[in-house]
């Protein structure tokens, strides 16, 4: 396994239209592998093939704090989606950055899984986020193009829960700085 470089907002793959797998052969296994490392390592909760330089519909999600419970996607696609959440939104390929983002509260996502099975998933909550969020990327989209209001530095708004006197429960995990 080995880390791959994160591709950052402004190049040019993060606005394209990434190509459905045909085949999962042992470099796509490979591929899924290097991006969970590289997600854990920039600790972030999901990463799209093009945010590594690959043009391909695969993304891989891990929620979790233990950082544990990998999902890997393959031609993932949204089926249905009811609801809506608003809440704080950061991506791997736009550091330091937060903005509040609404999403559908319910997602169900159809998928291949690295062993070539129909999978299907329901997603609420967060993991309902970070899966519209990752699906977005792989239609050359990244989260800012929906943002509401403006874009923050996650160190302003540190300074401002820190005014405030309040938790970190407040601006979410971390901040805000959930990273994607
Ligand atoms: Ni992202």
């Amino acid at each position: 396994m080995a880390l791959r470089n994160i591709r950052k907002q402004g190049e040019e793959i993060l606005t394209k239209r990434a190509k459905e797998i045909k085949e999962i052969t042992p470099r796509i296994r490979d591929l899924a592998a290097d991006m969970l490392e590289t997600m854990y390592d920039a600790e972030g909760v999901g990463l799209a093939g093009p945010q590594v330089g690959i043009l391909k519909r695969i993304v891989v999600i891990d929620i979790s704090e233990e950082r544990d419970d990998p999902i890997i996607m393959i031609n993932p696609a949204i089926t249905s989606s009811d609801g809506t959440q608003t809440g704080w939104e950061g991506c791997l390929s736009v550091p330091g950055k937060s903005g509040q983002v609404t999403r559908p509260e319910r997602v169900t996502a159809t998928f291949t899984d690295l062993a070539g099975n129909e999978c299907e998933i329901e997603a609420e909550g967060f993991l309902a986020r970070a899966v519209c969020h990752e699906l977005d990327h792989l239609d050359g989209h990244l989260y800012v193009e929906k943002v509401e209001g403006r874009l923050y530095d996650n160190s302003e708004l540190q300074t401002q829960s820190e005014e405030d006197g309040e938790s970190d429960e407040e601006a979410g995990e971390d901040d805000g700085a959930v990273k994607r």
